[in-house]
């Protein structure tokens, strides 16, 4: 039976390194299929989606996904048309979506939400982003994009830049990267440093160092993943507003970057990255973005088929 069968994803720890080997295979065989072996793989299945905060890349990457490998999706993305405006609980929501489903997508505000799902729904749970605390699926995409345009993840020096207290994918992106063998360079303003109580884990499998100076590391990253700095996690805007702006990657950075280094960034972008990046074959983030299509439709179909596929 494999490994993935009717399990919740809810945390980027909860994985080896084989089984994110796995996952990559998966995708890859994915990616080779004609389009209708694929339609066979969750035919007949139905994803629902529960997202109590805003996305456009992850609600839409699954729905695409289970339409890929011909299943259906339905769901609540806008929180204020659902019957949660009468005051009806998580619990109950998530009890009547698994009755509709055979899995369940959720993005909620609060750490801790996709486990509490998991342990009401009667249908594997996916979390799709919980609080500051993981964002495990994109985390898996990150990877893989990683592995897909470096050939490797082991050996590559990795600079992550940004809003490092509050976004979540780097906490499931450093988890994950524990598993390899980097170099891990973390670059934030002071007040967006790593949150110390939740890498405590981390630590233990990943070294990393700790700067302000975006140029320290530069000319030496072989992979340079940019953040967002997320506004809408500051309980004070003054706040945001001493650190709106930190970094920027445009072309005279690009001038001191290794020419074969990658830029990711899991999106949406404000203004961290320049749009004249884009362009430039530095530029992999619309990539990682088409990536998670298929990475995620591997995990659909790894959770849904007791065999794979
Ligand atoms: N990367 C990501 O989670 O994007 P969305 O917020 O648009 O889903």
């Amino acid at each position: 039976m494999s490994d993935f069968y009717n399990k919740d994803i809810i945390s980027i720890k909860d994985y080896t390194r084989d089984q994110f080997e796995d996952i990559f295979q998966y995708t890859e065989k994915l990616m080779k299929l004609d389009s209708a072996a694929r339609r066979e793989i969750c035919k007949g299945k139905t994803l629902s989606y529960l997202f109590y905060e805003p996305s456009t890349r992850t609600r839409l990457s699954f729905e695409s996904a289970m339409a890929l490998i011909g299943g259906n999706s339905l769901g609540i993305s806008d929180i204020s048309s659902s019957s949660t405006q009468k005051g009806e609980s998580l619990a109950d929501t998530v009890k009547i979506m698994s009755i509709y489903s055979d899995v369940l997508v959720l993005r909620h505000p609060l750490d801790g939400s996709s486990r509490f799902a998991s342990e009401i729904s009667s249908k594997p749970v996916i979390n799709a982003g919980s609080g500051t605390e993981e964002h495990p699926t994109q985390a898996i995409q990150d990877l893989f994009t990683i592995k897909k345009e470096k050939k490797k993840i082991d050996g590559l020096k990795i600079g992550i830049i940004g809003d490092l207290k509050y976004g979540r994918t780097v906490y499931s992106l450093l988890s994950g990267l524990g598993n390899y063998d980097v170099e891990v360079h973390l670059i934030s303003p002071e007040s967006l440093k790593i949150r110390p109580d939740s890498i405590y884990e981390i630590r233990k499998k990943l070294s990393f160092t700790e700067s302000i100076d975006i140029e320290e590391y530069i000319e030496d990253l072989d992979v340079v993943y940019v953040t967002r700095i997320q506004k809408e996690r500051f309980p004070d805007e003054e706040e945001y507003l001493k650190v709106k702006g930190s970094y920027l990657i445009g072309l005279d950075l690009l001038k001191k970057m290794k020419e074969d280094s990658i830029i990711l960034h899991p999106l949406p972008r404000l203004d961290e990255i320049s749009t004249d990046i884009d362009k430039t074959k530095h530029a992999k983030y619309f990539q990682q973005a088409e990536y998670g299509k298929y990475t995620r439709a591997a995990l659909l179909g790894l959770t849904l088929n007791e065999n794979g596929f």
